[in-house]
């Protein structure tokens, strides 16, 4: 158990931000109409689309691939299960959503492909490794269709926390 959240905690450094990932643009309407709170909610107003790092063509082949590797257990439409944040009876974490509701746009591009590229199950969690059995190509190819299924709200935090990323790796 505490190995299963040591593997959320080290993936998701912004884990508590998660509370607000399921928050509908119109509830956000809502919340900033009800006064002291909309300082901390301004940052979750509707934002302009940000220009995606994928092509068409990407999320196409992408869509193929997820529905071979894993679709199995993250579900078809990427939902994944509606229990991932409960152990099961192996002690093992369910496949969670990679929609855009759960954690996964909260970890950077490179923190995505290494999850796929080596599982779970050094981490104490039950995802198989796919470093040899999927080129880097086809990992981004997936990731791209994993992220269309992300809205421009979440999409646009995303990317500046990838990009934060990127900067404090270049130092
Ligand atoms: C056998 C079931 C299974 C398959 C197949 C599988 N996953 Fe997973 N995935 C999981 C589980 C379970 C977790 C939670 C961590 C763990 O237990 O390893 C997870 C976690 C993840 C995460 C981290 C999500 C987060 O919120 O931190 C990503 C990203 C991911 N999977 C992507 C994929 C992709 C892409 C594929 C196909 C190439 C895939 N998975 C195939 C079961 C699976």
């Amino acid at each position: 158990m505490k190995q299963k959240i040591f593997f959320y905690i080290s993936l998701a450094p912004v884990l508590v931000m998660s509370a607000c990932s399921d928050d509908s643009p119109d509830k956000n309407k809502t919340m900033v109409a009800q006064g002291p709170v909309s300082a901390i909610h301004k940052s979750m107003q509707p934002v302009a689309p940000v220009k995606r790092w994928y092509s068409e063509e990407q999320v196409v082949q992408g869509n193929q691939l997820f529905q071979q590797n894993c679709a199995q257990c993250h579900k078809p439409d990427a939902s994944g299960d509606p229990n991932w944040k409960q152990v099961n009876a192996e002690g093992k974490l369910p496949p969670p959503p990679l929609n855009g509701t759960a954690h996964a746009w909260h970890h950077p591009l490179p923190l995505l492909q290494q999850v796929v590229r080596r599982g779970g199950i050094p981490m104490g969690g039950s995802m198989p490794a796919f470093a040899d059995k999927l080129t880097t190509e086809q990992i981004n190819d997936i990731l791209a269709w994993v992220q269309s299924h992300w809205p421009d709200a979440i999409y646009a935090k995303w990317a500046q926390m990838n990009a934060q990323a990127a900067r404090r790796k270049q130092g």
